[in-house]
């Protein structure tokens, strides 16, 4: 890290005082973790973007679809920052509205919207979560995926959920958490008619998968398990549920960056772990923890490309400018977008 960025970060930081607030994804690097006023995984940020209603700017150190939570989320004076605006997030590239309104339409075919529940993962543009909104369903994170499973077939009274849009986070809740089995789910390719689906199995499916994934974890591979087994003898190997099935039932835990944290910081002294996360998240848990073994899943995977953008570079711009009276990269969601969002994340605030 560069000794200057961060002395320049930390003068304009405290000039700025209480009128900025800095929101930290656990996948960040470790520099710009450090001028992190809360760091968190997507649920806790979510909760926390409101949390200081003073602050007349949010810089949001993570991916583009948090920053548009957290403008949805926040109040109307408040600004939200995205130090890089092309820190995007492939996953959530990888369903359109567009794509979603023929799906939807796909299901009314079939005669079966009206009992068709939509639960979209944070990671998901404004658009997919107002469309979540419009249809009564419920925004999820990762670390809720089950709870919002469970009202959308309990509460809210469903046939079918369609799951938007990381297939692996909806079967593996789904399967594990809920007792549903593969042929419960089918997937849904938007770049197929019908989503290369019959009308029938949009009928019968208690899931429909939309066809998306993490560039990041979707690389760990069965592979990468069992040779890290014959590496680390006793190893405990602790996933995210956004990787593949096969990778979450032969890992030994499976949660969300927070419960991988707290797994970590609560085991005794000489336990090993590998971790099948983002990599900045799992080096910054190996040098807090020396007399633990901590090793990366599989050391052909990379980082997330679109959450390292935002650098010491960007974060030092976007306070500099503050500190000048200019808004940069402000992100903000059309109040026609933002109002059936909020709806979709108000429910998921709310789920038992
Ligand atoms: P969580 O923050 O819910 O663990 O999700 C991880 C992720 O991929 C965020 O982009
Ligand atoms: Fe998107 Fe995966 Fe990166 Fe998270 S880790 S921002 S889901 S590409």
């Amino acid at each position: 890290a560069d000794p200057d960025l961060a002395a320049r970060a930390a003068a304009a930081k405290a000039t700025l005082g209480e009128r900025v607030f800095i929101l930290g994804h656990h996948y960040q690097r470790d520099e710009v973790i450090a001028f992190a006023d809360v760091t968190g995984d997507s649920f806790k940020l979510a909760q926390l973007a409101a949390a200081r209603p003073e602050a007349e700017a949010i810089i949001f150190c993570g991916v583009h679809f948090m920053a548009e939570s957290a403008d949805i989320l926040t109040g109307p004076h408040q600004k939200v920052i995205l130090p890089d605006l092309a820190a995007g997030c492939s996953m959530a590239d990888m369903a359109t509205a567009e794509q979603v309104e023929q799906a939807w339409d796909d299901l009314a075919d079939a005669g079966v919207e009206a009992t068709t529940v939509p639960v979209s993962y944070m990671n998901s543009s404004a658009a997919i979560k107002a469309f979540t909104g419009r249809h009564d369903g419920t925004i999820c994170t990762s670390s809720n995926a089950r709870r919002a499973l469970e009202w959308a077939f309990g509460a809210r009274g469903g046939e079918r959920v369609l799951f938007l849009p990381d297939q692996h986070l909806g079967r593996n809740t789904a399967i594990a958490e809920l007792g549903m089995t593969e042929a419960d789910c089918v997937v849904y390719d938007p770049r197929r008619p019908r989503g290369g689906l019959s009308q029938a199995q949009l009928r019968d499916a208690k899931m429909i998968l939309w066809r998306g994934h993490c560039s990041v974890h979707g690389r760990f591979t069965r592979q990468s398990v069992d040779e890290v087994r014959a590496r680390v003898p006793g190893v405990t190997v602790l996933v995210h549920p956004e990787c593949r099935r096969e990778v979450v039932t032969a890992a030994d835990r499976v949660g969300s960056t927070e419960y991988i944290i707290a797994a970590v910081d609560a085991a005794s002294p000489g336990s090993a772990f590998a971790i099948g996360t983002e990599l900045n998240l799992v080096r910054r848990l190996s040098t807090r923890h020396p007399d633990k073994t901590i090793v990366f899943l599989d050391r052909t995977v990379c980082f997330c490309s679109t959450m390292n953008r935002i650098d010491m570079p960007h974060l030092v711009w976007a306070l500099e400018s503050l500190v000048r009276g200019e808004t940069p990269n402000q992100i903000t969601v059309d109040p026609d977008v933002a109002t059936p969002a909020r709806k979709a994340l108000d429910q998921m605030l709310a789920l038992p």
